[in-house]
């Protein structure tokens, strides 16, 4: 069975729905405007709402005509980016220096149109918890959700994310158990030498020369000290250190990101980080103080739900569109919170060719919001069939 006839009947409201979000991004733990434009929309679908978890998230139940006591989560992000557009469109954003270039604006969009659908059909066992968290970009506003009693306000047995995907042609999803994206984690090294006059290096100890050599060593992670056959990443995206030209400063400052799929190689990026670190100042005669902040996990599908998730995309668009064979992403998820707390399925819904996540000219592509909103509707009723 492909899209939901209902749900195509609605494809022009989703489409409106979702650009006049677009049009009126808001960034995390801002997204007042979106909050109550989601709040409305769910209640005059006939939709019991809850606000205020994480802020600005709002949280949807659906409960089914027929009985049963299990529940499932269905989350949406809501959030836009610190980017300015470069789209001249209709729809394109009104509020300069903001953006939806990750396609939140068609989560949302196609959760709604889920919403609407269950809410008339109500052809399940159970309730459906339709979450529509803020700030999943760096913010965390899913744990901030979690923190603030998601599950224990909203029990569920399973939890449920997609995210649209540049690339993958638009009528195909991906899906896969085990990793689909990697943690995420900050990494600050200062390294503290002694400074001086450039011309009188003998008196001093250059902090550049020391972070410099731990650059390099830190490339020695990923190459010899994790697995060859795990994914790790460690990249130094900052180094920031003196203002002169015969100054030799007295401290660098490193910034970058370590990212892993499982998390006991996640632990050995943070063990190694700081012995190269500090090993390599220390040979210098420097110091180095290490600092690794555990930003987000790695989001990691359970086997027995995405075996679910996946059959019910292989009804919707033929098991040739679903594809099972792609390699997980090192970028982040903030869903991945929710799947520590509640096993469940992360899938990719193909976004088809144009600019990618995060580029001033995306756009997320209005022709898949059936596709998406299909996926939810029919995951909902095959996961709580009476
Ligand atoms: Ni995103």
């Amino acid at each position: 069975m492909p899209i939901i006839n209902r749900i195509a009947e609605f494809h022009a409201d989703m489409r409106q729905w979702r650009r006049d979000i677009h049009a009126h991004p808001e960034t995390a733990f801002e997204e007042h405007r979106t909050s109550e434009t989601v709040a409305t929309l769910l209640a005059e679908f006939g939709i019991a709402v809850h606000r205020g978890l994480g802020g600005t998230g709002v949280v949807g139940t659906v409960e089914g005509r027929l009985a049963g006591s299990r529940a499932i989560m269905l989350r949406a992000d809501m959030d836009a980016l610190h980017i300015h557009e470069k789209n001249g469109f209709a729809h394109a954003s009104q509020h300069g220096g903001k953006m939806h270039a990750c396609g939140h604006d068609g989560h949302t969009a196609m959760l709604l149109g889920a919403a609407r659908y269950l809410a008339e059909t109500r052809n399940f066992a159970g309730k459906v918890h339709l979450v529509f968290q803020p700030a999943e970009e760096s913010q965390g506003g899913g744990r901030r959700m979690i923190e603030d009693g998601l599950f224990a306000k909203f029990p569920a047995d399973s939890v449920f994310g997609m995210h649209n995907w540049p690339g993958l042609p638009a009528g195909e999803f991906a899906v896969r158990p085990g990793p689909m994206m990697a943690s995420s984690d900050h990494v600050e090294i200062v390294v503290t030498g002694k400074g001086g006059h450039a011309a009188m290096p003998h008196l001093t100890v250059d902090p550049i020369l020391a972070a410099s050599q731990i650059v390099v060593a830190l490339q020695t992670i990923v190459s010899r000290n994790v697995h060859p056959l795990e994914g790790a990443v460690v990249t130094v995206t900052q180094f920031h250190a003196g203002d002169s030209w015969n100054v030799i400063p007295p401290d660098v400052l490193l910034r970058g990101t370590a990212r892993a799929f499982q998390p006991a190689v996640r632990d050995i990026l943070e063990q190694r980080i700081q012995a190269l670190a500090e090993g390599i100042a220390a040979a210098h005669g420097a110091s180095a103080a290490v600092r690794y902040e555990r930003h987000y996990p790695s989001t990691i599908n359970s086997e027995a739900e995405t075996a679910l998730a996946a059959a019910t995309l292989d009804e919707i668009v033929g098991p040739a569109r679903v594809r099972r064979d792609m390699l997980p992403s090192m970028g982040a998820e903030d869903f991945s919170f929710m799947l520590r707390e509640r096993p469940g399925s992360y899938v990719w819904i193909g976004n088809g060719e144009g600019d990618g996540l995060h580029h001033p000219a995306y756009d997320f592509n209005d022709e898949i919001l059936p596709l998406g909103a299909s996926y939810w509707a029919r995951l909902a009723e095959r996961l709580l069939s009476g």
